[in-house]
């Protein structure tokens, strides 16, 4: 039984590499979780969690010539399945997008939930197929009411694609206390709920300085306690995992988003 979620955004930098893997860390202590690194062309989370110096990550998987099976991509760490990205231009030049489809058919059928690290614009196709692939998208915003346009035009789009909201997450929250009007906002125009709103604090930066996941290197910072609080508030709907293989298959890859 197994569930895919694409952590998304509109603009870049908002914190979705750092939300993946603490979500995904916090979701571990309930259940089997994969996160896969599908901002194929901005990779980072091999730095987030550790695994700069692997062999093989998701391009050699993405490059059909290299002919290398799922399983050689995925790392177990931090109590959880990573399938880190390279960040080789070259290689993500050769990648060929579509691929990613088959590649999360297989984490799926051996995951209960999936976590996929989505590039932050739409503008090409690997940029929108973790959207259209994830059961629900989780938009990573800035806390200001302008973020709330980037994070309804990943909604707009991802609901074109029969692909839901899984909820909200606020990062790098200033003053909580001016959140009033944007979690307002947020629940009357998102079809999911605020799951969090995560400060902004030191730790994150640290911890990926440190190579080490948020929620290993500092869980009592203030950024961690948040998005695992966050994560408590997600709830999984599993679907058939055969049902669910066979649907990423078959996914559509839109030409133009
Ligand atoms: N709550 C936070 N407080 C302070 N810094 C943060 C927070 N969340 C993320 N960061 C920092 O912001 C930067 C971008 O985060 P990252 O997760 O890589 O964003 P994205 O994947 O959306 O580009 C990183 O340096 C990270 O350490
Ligand atoms: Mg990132």
């Amino acid at each position: 039984m197994v569930e895919a979620f694409a952590v998304a955004s509109g603009k870049g930098g908002t914190g979705k590499t750092t939300a993946t893997l603490a979500l995904g860390m916090a979701l571990a202590e309930e259940h089997d979780v994969t996160i896969v690194d599908a901002d194929t062309g901005m990779a980072n989370l091999l730095f987030h969690a550790g695994l700069e110096d692997v062999e093989t990550t998701l391009h050699d998987l993405l490059m059909a010539e290299r002919d290398v099976p799922v399983e050689k991509a995925v790392y177990d760490r931090h109590g959880l399945s990573v399938v880190p990205c390279g960040t080789s231009l070259a290689d993500f030049e050769s990648a060929e997008p579509e691929r990613l489809r088959e590649v999360v058919a297989i984490l799926a059928e051996n995951t209960d939930v999936l976590l996929l690290d989505s590039p932050a614009a739409l503008g090409s196709k690997s940029a929108v197929l973790p959207i259209v692939l994830a059961d629900r998208v989780l938009p990573v915003l800035a806390p200001t009411i302008p973020a709330l346009s980037d994070g309804l035009k990943v909604q707009e789009y991802a609901s074109s694609y029969g692909t839901g909201t899984g909820g909200v997450l606020f990062n790098k929250v200033r003053e909580e206390s001016r959140m009033d009007t944007v979690v307002d906002r947020t629940e009357r125009y998102f079809d999911g709920p605020v799951l969090g709103t995560v400060p902004e604090c030191s730790a994150p930066h640290q911890a990926r300085a440190a190579g080490k996941p948020l929620l290993s290197y500092a869980p009592s910072s203030p950024a961690a306690v948040a998005f695992t609080e966050a994560a408590s508030e997600l709830t999984i709907e599993s679907g058939d995992s055969a049902a669910v293989a066979e649907r990423f298959k078959s996914a559509v890859v839109p030409d133009r988003p």
